[in-house]
């Protein structure tokens, strides 16, 4: 039995994780869930799969919860603290980490730093700190587990290469990755198109279910801007061997080319439950019942090259990933921050790859930023964009 945290417990990736457990339930003991502040769900969460601890990051929250939960024997924490506390906790073997944004940085260093695998679904964490992450996990020696489809979809490709927590060490048989996007909501629009757009209409995704946050880095293309730079990271590669291949199906999850010229992808439906469960059990594969692929069905899969013209955070993603330092945070923190004003309707569509390149422009990049400067370039970075957006 593998014993779990799940930080982001209440998000899509963390309700999808807890389905898996729900369908193992004796391959997996939770241990510890947290959220931001959605009491009702974690609540439920609590009661169904009794963890020693939950955690509300909000304080107030937390307190409504600890009065909720009275009847059975859980510590309810909140704040970083908490958090930090359900990443360590010395049962949990493995920490699943959905949460949406950087504050998911902390945490997952909390949780290498005590030793446990890492389930990682939070991308924010390698875009912005890969550097940092990728030799503590090899200090650590623990596995780093993409859960992100894409990067599973690589990781499940490079099966057979040399694995050391992580897969670079088997990377110079690696001509270049073929990071696959279903171009979104907008693919063959133009900017012109794109003025008007509304967060109803950038929340529809043509293929796949999945928090806001994303859905709408989806629609920017940001979302493959941050996954390149996280691919990076995870794979050991340079800049030049992240290509990204427009599949509007989403079959096609994503593709190594070898130095022979053999390429070698992963498909299966737009699902985001098997990357999650192949990350719980991997090595082993599991039957899954859902998301059976019927590719006699499908019949066609069409692929094609980005349009950079249109979607400038897209091409301005392959800048930052070049440069690298502190400037895929400024990258991450501009959009985090754009999208957010975007779905107050305080910002039109286009402002969002507009703020981004305004961030990345003022930055006075930092290489190899510690901890500390990452925290720092991302509170700046909100600084400038709320001081300019006065
Ligand atoms: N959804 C997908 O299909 C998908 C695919 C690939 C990668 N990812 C990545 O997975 C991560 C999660 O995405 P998602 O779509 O699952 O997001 P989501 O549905 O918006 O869920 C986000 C989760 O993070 C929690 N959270 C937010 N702020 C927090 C804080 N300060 N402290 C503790 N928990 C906090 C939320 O709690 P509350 O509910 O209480 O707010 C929620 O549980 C993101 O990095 C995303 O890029 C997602």
């Amino acid at each position: 039995m593998k014993s779990i945290t799940v930080l982001g417990s209440t998000g899509s990736i963390g309700t999808q994780t807890l389905n898996i457990v729900r369908a193992y339930r004796s391959e997996f003991k939770v241990e510890a869930l947290a959220a931001a502040k959605n009491v009702e769900k974690i609540e439920a969460q609590a009661r169904e799969f009794l963890p020693q601890v939950v955690c509300l990051y909000d304080e107030e929250k937390a307190s409504e919860l600890r009065v909720r939960l009275r009847d059975l024997p859980i510590r309810v924490l909140c704040g970083m603290d908490g958090l930090i506390s359900c990443a360590q906790l010395s049962q949990t073997q493995l920490v699943v980490t959905a949460m949406v944004g950087m504050i998911g940085l902390r945490p997952t260093i909390a949780a290498i730093e005590a030793g446990k695998d890492i389930a990682l679904a939070n991308k924010e964490t390698l875009v912005t700190a890969g550097h940092l992450i990728m030799p503590l996990i090899r200090e650590k020696k623990v596995a780093l587990l993409p859960v992100d489809s894409e990067h599973s979809a690589i990781f499940q490709s490079l099966q057979g290469l040399p694995y050391d927590g992580a897969v670079s060490e088997g990377n110079a048989q690696i001509a270049r990755i073929l990071l696959t996007a279903s171009g979104g909501p907008f693919r063959g629009k133009t900017k012109a198109q794109m003025r008007g757009i509304t967060p109803a209409d950038a929340l529809r995704h043509p293929n796949w279910a999945m928090g806001k946050k994303i859905t709408i880095d989806s629609s920017t293309m940001v979302n493959k801007g941050l996954e390149m730079m996280e691919a990076r990271w995870l794979f050991g590669l340079k800049p030049e061997q992240v290509t990204v291949l427009i599949h509007p199906q989403s079959i096609l999850h994503s593709a190594v080319e070898f130095v022979d010229g053999a390429v070698v992808g992963q498909m299966g439906v737009p699902s985001m439950e098997l990357p999650i469960q192949y990350a719980m059990f991997y090595p082993k594969r599991m039957p899954m019942q859902a998301h059976k692929l019927d590719l006699f069905q499908i019949g066609t899969l069409q692929f094609e090259k980005p349009d950079f013209e249109n979607f400038p955070a897209l091409s301005l993603a392959y800048e930052v990933m070049k440069q690298g330092g502190s400037l895929p945070t400024v990258y991450n923190a501009a959009n985090e921050w754009a999208v957010s004003q975007f779905l107050k309707g305080e910002l039109d569509f286009l402002g969002i790859a507009g703020n981004i390149q305004k961030a990345v422009e003022k930055h006075k990049n930092i290489s190899n930023p510690s901890l500390a400067e990452i925290l720092n370039a991302e509170k700046e970075t909100y600084e400038l964009l709320e001081g300019s957006s006065r």
